[in-house]
């Protein structure tokens, strides 16, 4: 099957809210309790415009099977140079190398943004999202024990942290 990984367009704001919403809706691997609806991802999207914070899809056979983000990591401007990663495919794409393939792609377009960290939260157990973020040359930093309550408990959070450049 042809796999496509491109910068996200408006046109992928609707398959964008579908990917995300199942996560919210099915699992921790988000920390969202409501899906936000189109209108608040089309807002989103436009918060990852390009430069540091940026949003890319994998398309396979023409439909978007899911998306990797670099998001801004704390508000206060000496965090600039640190960026917040993730990545959501839908729930019939894992383990095919799509996550693979978004975090190549959304590297690749960060290389040159004179980013000096990312970091990505792992709500556990994820051994899949453990595994990626590994192989990606992220580094364990710490666990925060139980920081979110989702679901009826609370869910401990391990944290990943990745050098960009020297
Ligand atoms: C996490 C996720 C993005 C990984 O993407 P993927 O396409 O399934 O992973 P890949 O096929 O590219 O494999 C990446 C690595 O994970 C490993 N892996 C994949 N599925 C696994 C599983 N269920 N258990 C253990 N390892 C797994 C692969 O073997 C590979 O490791 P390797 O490079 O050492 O061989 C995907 O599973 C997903 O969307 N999960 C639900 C949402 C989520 O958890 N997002 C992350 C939030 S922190």
């Amino acid at each position: 099957m042809p796999t496509t990984v491109r910068p996200a367009t408006a046109d992928d704001v609707p398959a964008l809210t579908e990917v995300y919403a199942h996560h919210v809706l099915t699992g921790t691997a988000t920390f969202d309790v409501d899906p936000p609806d189109e209108a608040a991802r089309r807002e989103w999207l436009a918060g990852h415009a390009g430069g540091p914070h940026r949003v890319v899809v994998a398309e396979v056979d023409g439909r978007v099977q899911g998306f990797a983000a670099s998001s801004r990591f704390r508000p206060r401007a000496a965090y600039d140079t640190s960026v917040e990663t993730s990545v959501y495919l839908r729930a019939g794409a894992v383990g095919q190398g799509l996550g693979s393939a978004l975090y190549a792609g959304l590297f690749d377009a960060l290389a040159d943004q004179g980013l000096h960290r990312a970091y990505a939260a792992v709500a556990l157990p994820n051994p899949a999202s453990e595994a990626l973020h590994r192989r990606f040359g992220f580094a364990v930093v710490g666990t925060l024990g139980e920081v979110g309550f989702k679901f009826g408990r609370f869910h401990d959070v391990r944290w990943f942290e990745k050098p960009l450049a020297p």
